[in-house]
């Protein structure tokens, strides 16, 4: 029998929604903690389905959904229809929207309508924000008195990314690891209910981990933490290339996909596609009524 098959899916009606208290009390049973990011209804579906705690609408749609070639560009209504549709596919996992580049950064007041709109306008629970430099914690700790939980993101940051050197991992200096801990204190501090460590090496993970109290979701950042995170499209190979070091890959869609569409075309031009299966009739005598019918 093949793993796909032995694996526990809670049905749907047992769930329960996943609640704040009910990722801290995962994180003190030393319970694995499953975050997935999800762009539309049938990702929503699938995290669904799998029984996933949380799901984040993440800016890294801006590349796998929208084809960006960073997260840079996506706009904040881009984002809000790509969360929408999640919504619409999700009942129980934790609901948390990417704010994306240049919606929060440029005063407390923006971080806060920002993240108003992803809860009024895309029903998030939550909201992840990127950084833990003296800016991202001053609008997080914004956003979290306002009333909406924040989820913090340190390490490699792809927002920031140019600034941070390229796209690489972090902390792997003692100066950059004392960065990476700074960061996630400083964040910790200002009320997030939980954060991402990306990207950075899994002995300092290892050595924060006790330092934290809130749940800690990594990507690329080791076996240390709470929790792990991929996006939907790495794991399921929705792209092209490898990816990152950290990605596993659990399925091979995008072959599937190109696949399917060249079988799809092969047919059409072959005229196998369609069968007298996929067609609709008609009573003879209906038809014999409309060819005199239209004759005339
Ligand atoms: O946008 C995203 O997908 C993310 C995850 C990698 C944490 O921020």
């Amino acid at each position: 029998m093949s793993t796909m098959k032995n694996l526990q899916i809670p049905s749907d009606a047992s769930r329960l929604p996943v609640t704040l208290p009910a990722l801290a009390e995962k994180k003190r049973l030393g319970e694995p903690i499953v975050m997935v990011t999800a762009y539309d209804y049938p990702s929503a579906r699938a995290a669904e389905a799998a029984g996933v705690d949380l799901v984040l609408v993440g800016d890294s749609g801006a590349m796998t959904v929208l084809g960006y070639d960073s997260t840079v560009p996506v706009t904040l209504d881009e984002l809000l229809v790509l969360a929408r549709a999640v919504r619409r596919g999700l009942r129980t996992p934790f609901m948390v929207g990417d704010l994306p580049f240049g919606s929060y950064e440029v005063s407390d007041e923006q971080a806060v309508q920002t993240a108003f709109r992803f809860v009024k306008e895309a029903g998030c629970d939550a909201v992840k924000l990127e950084g833990g430099g003296p800016v991202s914690v001053a609008r997080a700790k914004a956003i979290v008195q306002a009333g909406i939980p924040v989820m913090g993101h340190v390490g490699l940051t792809p927002q920031t990314s140019t600034a941070l050197g390229g796209y690489k991992a972090q902390g792997r200096s003692a100066h950059g690891a004392m960065k990476v801990a700074t960061e996630a204190l400083a964040l910790q501090d200002a009320g997030c209910f939980s954060i991402v460590f990306e990207a950075i090496p899994s002995a300092l993970s290892a050595e924060l981990m006790p330092h934290m109290q809130i749940p800690v979701i990594g990507i690329g950042a080791g076996p240390a933490t709470d929790g792990q995170v991929l996006v939907f499209h790495d794991l399921l190979g929705i792209r092209e290339g490898l990816g990152a070091r950290f990605v596993k890959r659990y399925a091979h869609l995008q072959e599937e996909m190109d696949a399917g569409v060249a079988a799809y075309a092969a047919e059409v031009r072959s005229r196998a596609y369609p069968g007298p299966e996929h067609g609709y009739s008609i009573d003879e005598a209906e038809l014999q009524a409309f060819r005199e019918a239209f004759a005339r």
